[in-house]
């Protein structure tokens, strides 16, 4: 067991864990924050996505240790004062999820892509997307719903 200091969400959490921890099993079980979801635990499906320094990352495949001081945000603080992420609005809008097991890891790679590409095509909303699975299969208006964010964004 090691002791690790993170920045999740803005706030600073001392957590103790053995260094090899996946930081979704940090955030879900130490934190209580169970917004990022347990799918197939091996970085395949992108339920768990969080926000590492600003990139989409898969939290079941990084280790506790390998975070350091990055600021790691989850679905719970995507959201800020002025009100909800133009993504989690723009799903509201055009009724994205189906089972939703998924949305919280879709929303979060689709907010990490906006920043990066605030106009993506198609073609880049499925390269980005690629690696969120949705067993429901709710493609199509996931890639309607980041158009619309995108407008909101711009606007
Ligand atoms: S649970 Fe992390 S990618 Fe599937
Ligand atoms: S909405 Fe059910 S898995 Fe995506």
């Amino acid at each position: 067991m090691a002791e690790f200091t993170l920045k999740v969400n803005g706030t600073k959490y001392k957590v103790e864990a053995a260094a090899d921890t996946p930081l979704l099993w940090i955030l879900r079980d130490h934190l209580g924050l169970t917004g990022a979801k347990y799918g197939c635990g091996i970085g395949q499906c992108g339920t768990c996505t969080v926000h590492i320094d600003g990139e989409a990352m898969r939290s079941c495949a990084l280790p506790v240790s390998a975070i350091g001081k990055a600021p790691v945000i989850t679905i719970e603080g995507l959201a800020t004062k002025q009100g909800e992420h133009p993504v989690q609005e723009a799903w509201h809008e055009v009724d994205v999820p189906q089972c939703g097991y998924c949305q919280t890891g879709q929303i979060m790679s689709a907010a990490a892509l906006l920043k990066k590409n605030p106009t993506p095509s198609d073609a880049d909303i499925n390269s980005a997307m690629a690696g969120n699975i949705c067993r429901c299969g709710t493609y199509n208006r996931i890639r309607e719903a980041i158009h619309v964010a995108a407008k909101k964004i711009k606007s």
